[in-house]
């Protein structure tokens, strides 16, 4: 993901997540990751179709906030950014790959179909601004 991706990503962000996204307030994070943990894919016309953003904490590699554009679901393209942010953190020395969707929406069909797993636990959050 570079600078110029931003607004578009915000924009798809918004769309997909609402207020459950981070909104598209900061992309600064993801934008300066050297890792190559923040993956963008464009359409025939230049313009950004999905876009998802890794984490890796030395054991676990977490997703966050994947995204394929309205009209370019059902086409593989959810299923690659996936495969490529599962090669990158085994690249990087990754254990695990761990992410959170919401209990109901998309999430759940998708990643049980790239043979993720539900796991129990407790998800805690706390807003400190
Ligand atoms: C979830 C999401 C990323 C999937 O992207 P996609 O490009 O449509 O997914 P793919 O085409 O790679 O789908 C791969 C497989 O996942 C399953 N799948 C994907 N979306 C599904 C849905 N809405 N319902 C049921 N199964 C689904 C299917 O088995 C599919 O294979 P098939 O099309 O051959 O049946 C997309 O729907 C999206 O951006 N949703 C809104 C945001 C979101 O929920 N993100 C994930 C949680 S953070």
């Amino acid at each position: 993901m570079r600078a110029e991706h931003a607004p578009a990503v915000a924009a798809l962000w918004r769309q997909c997540f609402g207020g459950n996204g981070n909104r598209g307030g900061d992309l600064r994070a993801a934008v300066a990751d050297e890792r190559g943990l923040s993956l963008v894919a464009a359409d025939g016309g230049g313009q950004v179709c999905a876009a998802v953003v890794g984490g890796f904490d030395g054991y676990r590699g977490w997703v966050y906030y994947l995204a394929v554009r309205e009209d370019c679901r059902r086409r593989g393209l959810g299923k690659r950014m996936m495969r490529e942010m599962e090669k990158r953190f085994a690249e990087l020395g990754c254990r695990r790959v761990c992410l959170q969707v919401q209990e109901s929406g998309d999430g759940n069909a998708f990643y049980g179909a790239l043979g993720y797993t539900p796991e129990k636990r407790n998800s805690y959050g706390k807003a400190i601004a």
